[in-house]
């Protein structure tokens, strides 16, 4: 049976007090979007619909990067979570199989929740999902009868003794995608926030004599973000389930408390990771790398055998061969090391490939930006670039090639050549002791003068 996904997102998300759509705050630098979206692709769903209303053009351009198929609907006004639950219609038609409605501020739903729902969906006809709320404070109330789910009452519209039910209800619904359409049709406004509710679609449902059922999940996972203090407290939670997996999977973490992950980071096994290590977007770390203290990874591919950092940073861009090392208080960005390639010292090398088994000598930089261009540096295999060598981009440096210390470097290297640019030494002999007597007598004289 075909998915598809309805991920409402429409909500101004007031209480953020910001001028960014909640759904775009980010947890483990990705939108929290991207978090409900990730959950809902497990289902390989034929069809993902997210309904933006308020700054749509931005969840728009955010879900473009998220995603290839998703598609935006807009709800200009937002008239309740029914209302947008319709303005998807559209761009179901045609579909037919299960719906899963998502929040987009609900990040921390687990593929295997929803795979609970799909399951209950052959019982009954809709499937809501629920918790035990330690404090059901404002949540809707799931009503129960014997086995099954009778209708949900939303706390405002709720009578006292309703108000004392525990099982709230989290907001994700499945139901089958014609049965869904026709009875949010049917839903009106007529409650004490004049909103149309899509929680009524249970009740409805039940009147027309198709049956309706509870699928339960841990607190936690409906988890919703409305405020900057629990988008704050989400980021903690995302954190250490992050790190607890990494761990699962057998990943070293020497401090897994200091080390800050994103949503995307991928770690192999027997990787070590040192502590106070901060991982941006995009990153991959293969089996077996280390990467030291206080290094920042993003955007980056690291393989087997190589040690990043202490104090590394790692630019988008960056591709680190096997074994390779990164030392203290480099930068690398946009650039290919091959096999066994060193840069161990206060380097900078961006728009560059540096080939196999080469050393890049303690302070060399590629100066790649002439103030309006970046351009690229080549160094071929097993060359050897003397500390503080400035090359100037665009530049190639053969195979097998040196440069000597202090160098700039300004044309090509042919491969085998030792370039050196920079003045020859002159020593004088005696020349320094004199001058420092003329310095001193020079001071003495200033000094009575002054006085
Ligand atoms: C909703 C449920 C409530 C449940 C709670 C769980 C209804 C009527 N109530 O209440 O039973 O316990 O979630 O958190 O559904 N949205 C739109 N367009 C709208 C209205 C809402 O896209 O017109 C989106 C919001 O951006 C948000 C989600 O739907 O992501 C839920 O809306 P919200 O206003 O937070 O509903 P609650 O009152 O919390
Ligand atoms: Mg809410």
């Amino acid at each position: 049976m075909s998915t598809a996904l309805v991920i409402l997102a429409a909500g101004k998300g007031t209480r953020m007090n910001s001028d960014l759509p909640k759904v775009l705050h980010p947890i483990g630098q990705a939108p929290m979007l991207a978090h409900a979206l990730r959950a809902g692709q497990s289902l390989e769903p034929e069809r993902t619909v997210v309904v933006a209303g308020h700054e749509a053009e931005l969840v728009q351009n955010a879900l473009s990067d998220l995603s290839q198929d998703a598609q935006v609907v807009l709800q200009v006004e937002q008239l309740g979570t029914a209302h947008a639950v319709a303005r998807a219609q559209d761009a179901l038609n045609g579909f037919s199989g299960n719906v899963i409605i998502l929040y987009g501020d609900t990040p921390f739903i687990q593929p295997e929740t929803l795979e609970a729902m799909i399951a209950a969906r052959a019982s009954h006809d809709v499937v809501v999902l629920g918790f035990e709320a330690a404090d059901p404070a404002r949540y809707g109330r799931l009503v129960m009868e014997g086995g099954d789910l009778a209708r949900i009452v939303e706390f405002k519209d709720a009578s006292p003794e309703e108000r004392d039910i525990n099982l709230c209800n989290s907001g994700l619904i499945c139901c089958d995608a014609r049965v869904l359409f026709e009875l949010v049709d049917t839903v009106d406004n007529k409650n004490a926030s004049g909103e149309y509710y899509l929680t009524d679609i249970v009740g409805i449902a039940r009147d027309k004599g198709l049956s309706a059922t509870v699928v339960t999940c841990d607190e936690s996972e409906t988890l919703g973000i409305n405020s900057r203090v629990e988008l704050a407290r989400a980021e903690v939670i995302f954190q250490s389930r992050a790190r607890a997996a990494l761990i699962e999977d057998g990943v070293m973490l020497m401090a897994p408390d200091t080390v800050h992950l994103a949503l995307d980071t991928v770690i192999g096994r027997d990787a070590v990771v040192e502590p106070n290590v901060v991982f941006g977007p995009g990153v991959t770390v293969e089996s077996g790398a280390t990467i030291r203290a206080f290094s920042h990874l993003e955007g980056c591919h690291v393989s087997r055998g190589a040690v990043v950092g202490p104090y590394a940073r790692l630019r988008p861009g960056t591709e680190l061969a096997e074994d390779t090392r990164i030392g203290n208080f480099v930068e690398i960005k946009n650039a290919t090391l091959a096999e066994g390639s060193k840069v161990n010292h206060l380097s900078y090398i961006g728009d560059a490939r540096i080939g196999a088994f080469s050393n890049i000598g303690a302070g060399t930089i590629t100066c790649n930006y002439d103030g309006v261009m970046k351009h690229q540096t080549e160094i071929g295999a097993r060359v050897f670039i003397g500390s503080d060598t400035m090359l100037i981009a665009p530049v190639r440096i053969g195979d097998d090639a040196m440069t000597g210390s202090g160098s700039v470097i300004t044309q090509d290297v042919e491969a085998g050549a030792l370039a050196l640019s920079r003045p020859a030494q002159v020593n004088k002999p005696g020349a320094a002791i004199k001058l420092n007597d003329i310095l001193k007598h020079r001071k003495k004289q200033r000094d009575k003068g002054q006085s």
